[in-house]
């Protein structure tokens, strides 16, 4: 069994996917790790969408004029949003779900990349965030937070290499 500590080490954002289905069990597991993420107050504000279709999955691509082109070749993808309305903190209950769906992958021995969609445009007047909801049929009241990309890896990621990690950022008592 894999360690935690060996898990974040192997864990690189993967855009490569084979083209092979992730088993619906699989999905399942993902997403009931999602329900279990830690949540303002229990406020549990998110909301995901699981995507595997074809065509849906090629117009998400197109939400960003750079860094989500690889959607259209993923076997599926989940959308994180969440509502403000619920959670004044909303954005971090929505990433550290989407963190969490990104380590269920890596732990199940899927791939796994963050594409941001929250503060980026899709056209000069339209934002990645309106574009997704409108696609996607995505009630006014949330905010999209990313799609996170899933599949069977198709590209070698080399793990964390521990002698090069930014130790300089550590600080003890004070800064
Ligand atoms: C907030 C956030 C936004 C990101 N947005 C994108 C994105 O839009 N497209 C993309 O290809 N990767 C995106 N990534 C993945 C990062 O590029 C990646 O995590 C970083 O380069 C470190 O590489 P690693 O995940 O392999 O450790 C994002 C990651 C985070 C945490």
């Amino acid at each position: 069994m894999t360690s935690f500590y060996e898990l974040v080490k192997n864990r690189r954002s993967i855009r490569k996917y084979e083209d092979r289905a992730v088993e619906q069990e699989k999905i399942d597991s993902i997403l009931r790790s999602a329900l279990m993420s830690p949540a303002s107050k229990r406020t549990n504000g998110w909301e995901f969408i699981v995507v595997d279709d074809r065509e849906l999955l090629q117009k998400m691509s197109t939400c960003r004029e750079l860094g989500s082109k690889f959607v259209a070749d993923a076997p599926l993808a989940i959308v994180v949003c969440a509502s403000p309305e619920k959670s004044d903190v909303w954005f971090e209950d929505a990433s550290i779900a989407a963190l969490i769906i990104q380590l269920a992958a890596q732990d199940l021995d899927l791939g796994s990349c963050w594409v941001q969609v929250y503060n980026r445009m899709h056209t000069e007047t339209e934002t990645s965030g309106e574009y997704i909801r409108s696609l996607l049929n995505i009630p006014e009241s949330l905010e999209v937070l990313n799609i996170v990309t899933l599949g069977y890896k198709n590209e070698d990621r080399k793990p964390y290499d521990e002698e090069k990690l930014s130790y300089d950022k550590l600080h003890r008592n004070t800064f």
